[in-house]
């Protein structure tokens, strides 16, 4: 007998007026980080319905797979997961337990109904904009319905979706997402997120502020800014003018606690003058800019629909970096974009040089079923995607190291995250988001402490307090 049957039986027949235990959410996460942001908004959710969250799929007794379509057979790889989670499902239903399974996200969004068809041991299917639905869903659920829940909802999902409570954040640690945007109205002929995401929605600035005020005096250090195109980010301040993503980082930097700030994910066309002054004047503004590019061709950008050139983003650069001479760059790129040539491919070696980054994604082109890029001629041989990723792929690989290289034998600020892997070690992270490894001495949990890097290992950095 497994502890909680033996604690149910107890419960059942000597204490009867102790509640039945609590039911088990399992939540699985892929993709990005609105994901992991919503997971934990979703968790919130149904904790105040009276479930407690398990890391573990053993003793759930709802299993949510929170999926992305982005890129590959996503679709494919949850519709495999959902098979082993039948078969889970069918043995607990032979011991006389309870499975429900539930799928959330973009491939839920995406896919809807299908997923049913094709899985049919699903029970509910949620888009990304309905997740405040889910406690009323899974009443209608075990009632012995199947729900799917794909519209993109009128009311405001933010609004209804409970805020986390203040011991919850502390357990969470001292770095924490805010979604302030999602959506996203730019329709790059590759991307699925304008059709799994929904149009380009900003959260109001009372809103954000209010979540960030309680995130601070929970003890958060860090906050990042969370949007699909997050610095179109704009909302109405409370003196009645219009912002923008910059005005609302200034607003940020004044709540007391709050000392690093990041926001990601940026289209270039949106980098405003305000935002670019956030960087030169804001010391929590993290000096860290992930601004995807995914070609430095100038004809893919065109098919792509990013409504830049390459000179465009470079220029751009250069003025951030007259701003903020210390940011360290990452991007996006795409490899195999159809009618990509080798000459084409080359200009994004080449953007790739001028720029120097310490970070970088790149990826082959994955046709999205629904998007305009799946519809073109000209497809790319697999081959060959592999082949420029890999070159592409050695060339940021060097840029990454060398950034982490010149880090050494620098006093660098380094937030105290949590306990090292090993006895006596604590893992701090810093400004460009490597982990920076350190004495337990060296601080407390949530101090920023000043670490001169002695060495590198894989990615991450070894210091001593300065
Ligand atoms: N194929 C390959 N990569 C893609 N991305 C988005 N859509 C696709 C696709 N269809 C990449 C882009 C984007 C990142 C989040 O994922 O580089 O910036
Ligand atoms: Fe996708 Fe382009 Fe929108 Fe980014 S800006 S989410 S790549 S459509």
């Amino acid at each position: 007998m497994k502890p909680d049957e033996i604690l149910q039986d107890r419960t059942a027949t000597s204490v009867p007026t102790v509640a039945a235990p609590a039911r088990k959410v399992y939540v699985k996460t892929y993709g990005c980080q609105m994901n992991v942001y919503d997971s934990q908004r979703m968790t919130d959710a149904l904790e105040a319905d009276g479930y407690v969250a398990t890391p573990t799929i053993d003793d759930a007794d709802l299993v949510l797979l929170n999926t992305c379509h982005i890129r590959e057979k996503a679709a494919e790889k949850v519709y495999s997961e959902l098979g082993r989670i039948r078969d889970m499902k069918e043995e607990r239903a032979e011991a006389g337990r309870e499975l429900v399974i539930g799928v959330t996200g973009c491939v839920a969004q995406a896919e809807g109904r299908e997923i049913i068809r094709r899985a049919p041991a699903v029970d509910l299917v949620i888009g990304p904009q309905t997740y405040h639905r889910l406690p009323e869903a899974l009443k209608k659920v075990r009632g012995g319905g199947k729900v799917v829940e794909t519209d993109y909802a009128l009311d405001d999902k933010f609004e209804h979706l409970p805020q986390p409570k203040r011991t919850e954040i502390i357990s969470r640690g001292v770095t924490a997402f805010l979604t302030v945007q999602e959506g996203c109205d730019k329709f790059c002929t590759f991307c699925v997120v304008p059709y799994t995401r929904g149009s380009e929605v900003s959260r109001p600035v009372a809103q954000i502020l209010a979540e960030a005020e309680r995130l601070a005096e929970a003890g958060v250090r860090e906050v990042t800014l969370l949007g699909q195109n997050v610095n179109a980010w704009h909302g109405v301040g409370p003196d009645g003018s219009e912002w923008g993503l910059g005005r609302l980082l200034f607003r940020l930097a004044e709540i007391p606690g709050l000392a690093r700030l990041r926001y990601t994910t940026s289209h270039p066309r949106d980098m405003d003058d305000e935002l670019i002054a956030a960087h030169r004047d804001l010391a929590a503004l993290m000096p860290y800019l992930h601004l995807p590019v995914q070609s430095g061709s100038d004809r893919m950008l065109k098919a792509m629909n990013r409504k830049h050139s390459a000179a465009d983003y470079l220029r751009l650069i250069e003025r951030i970096r007259n701003a903020r001479p210390d940011i360290a760059m990452s991007g996006d790129f795409i490899v195999g974009f159809p009618g990509e040539t080798e000459a084409d491919f080359e200009a994004t070696m080449q953007l790739v040089r001028n720029v120097g980054y310490a970070q970088a994604f790149s990826f082959k082109y994955s046709p999205r079923p629904g998007t305009p890029g799946a519809e073109l001629k000209d497809q790319v041989e697999e081959p060959v995607k592999d082949e420029r990723l890999q070159r592409l792929q050695g060339l940021l690989m060097d840029q990454q190291s060398g950034f982490v290289a010149s880090l050494v034998g620098r006093t660098i600020e380094a937030l105290i995250e949590k306990p090292g892997r090993q006895a006596g070690q604590i893992v701090g992270r810093s400004p460009w988001l490597q982990p920076v490894i350190l004495d337990e001495k060296a601080g407390r949990i949530g101090d920023i402490v000043n670490a001169r890097i002695m060495r590198t290992g894989h990615a991450s950095l070894f210091a001593e307090p300065a």
